[in-house]
């Protein structure tokens, strides 16, 4: 089990300062529209991404008037405990671990989170580029070798890229590059699909549904067969990526769908049954996480409740929190006083956080 202690933020939003002592299991944040609670949320995905899940543009999350934030936490895993810290000023980022500066890649995979939020909508229901970059994050937080793969292929995406805009003698090589790359990612994304699949299958869902996340072009077997169907897409657009001076097969382009009861959830799920689909798939991605590491990670849901049935949000947040340390945000009082018995419960008004 990993889970966060005492969590301890400055100038990050409308948060001035505050510091909590959290419980390993079910953590509730009730307060009106505006008040923080979100940005609570986003300061353990800060502590443990070092960046924003909801936005780009992380200098943003900057307090009006304060010259950088802070967020600091002390996580147990196992019998250990370590404080995280991450400082972000406009232009700077900086990662500690037990007070010592540290690099990105050493502050990695201490601290894991999985979230659930309005924003996040856009996995099921935005564009194609958000689903492939919700598989690559996710699997990428499991294996650092993934992520090596992911950036190993961009950048033979861009060099390959440049090479057809220069009409370059080297767009062979780069070719035979992009096709080893793209072949492997291809296959890597199609393993950690199947993993969440089948973790839909068997995970929290309502009884007359089903999901499944499927992807286009399909994956033959073996490794050389992979890399013989990408090199045949790419052989079929010649003519057009000439013109184009673009890439325009592989894995930076192919489909994932999420499959609702067997149709594209993107363009036929109600409101209710995208919010319902997006929380198993966190849920899924919690537990392939917890199968892979043996460590959990913290679960992050905010306005749970907003358009799902109050009984199975409740049913729901025994559940994961049973498994895993969860904060759930929500804008009803009711609501997050019905939750009293599974955890605590704090109130969160103008940036700070009340135990309630
Ligand atoms: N950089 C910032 N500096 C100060 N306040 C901000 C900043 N960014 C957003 N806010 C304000 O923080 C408040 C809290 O937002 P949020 O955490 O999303 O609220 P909640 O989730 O409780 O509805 C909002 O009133 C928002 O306008
Ligand atoms: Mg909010």
């Amino acid at each position: 089990m990993v889970w966060l202690r005492h969590l301890a933020i400055n100038d990050l939003r409308n948060i001035r300062d505050v510091s909590l002592d959290l419980q390993s299991g079910l953590n509730v944040f009730c307060g009106r529209n505006a008040q923080g609670k979100t940005s609570l949320l986003e300061a353990v995905g800060l502590l443990a991404r070092g960046r924003s899940f909801r936005t780009e543009d992380s200098p943003s999350l900057i307090r009006r008037g304060a010259g950088g934030l802070r967020t600091r936490g002390e996580v147990a895993r196992d019998d250990r405990s370590n404080a995280l810290e991450v400082e972000l000023e406009p232009g700077r980022r900086q990662f500690r671990v037990d007070g010592r500066d540290v690099v990105p890649r050493e502050y990695q995979g201490r601290l894991e989170v999985v979230v659930y939020s309005t924003d996040r909508l856009r996995v099921i229901r935005g564009s194609m580029r958000d689903r492939r970059q919700f598989l690559d994050r996710s699997a990428g937080a499991l294996w650092p070798s993934y992520r090596a793969d992911v950036r190993a292929f961009e950048r033979a995406l861009t060099q390959r890229n440049a090479a057809l805009r220069e009409q370059s003698s080297d767009l062979d090589i780069w070719t035979e590059r992009f096709v080893d790359l793209g072949a492997r990612l291809r296959e890597r994304r199609a393993a950690y699909a199947a993993r969440l699949s089948t973790a839909l299958r068997d995970g929290f869902r309502p009884q007359d549904e089903d999901y499944r996340v499927t992807l286009r072009p399909e994956v033959p077997a073996t490794a050389s067969e992979m890399r013989q169907a990408l090199a045949g897409e790419l052989r079929a657009l010649t003519a057009r990526e000439r013109a184009s001076g673009r890439t325009l097969a592989g894995p930076h382009r192919d489909t994932v769908m999420m499959l609702l009861n067997g149709r594209d959830a993107a363009l036929e799920a109600s409101s209710g049954q995208a919010r319902s689909l997006l929380l198993a798939l966190v849920l899924a991605t919690l537990e392939v996480y917890r199968e892979e590491t043996g460590h959990t990670a913290v679960a992050l849901l905010d306005d749970l409740d907003s358009e799902l049935d109050h009984d199975r949000t409740r049913a729901l947040c025994a559940e994961v929190s049973g498994r895993a340390q969860t904060l759930v945000t929500s804008a009803h009082p009711g609501w997050a006083e019905s939750l009293r018995d599974q955890g605590s419960v704090f109130r969160v008004s103008e940036g700070e956080v009340r135990c309630a």
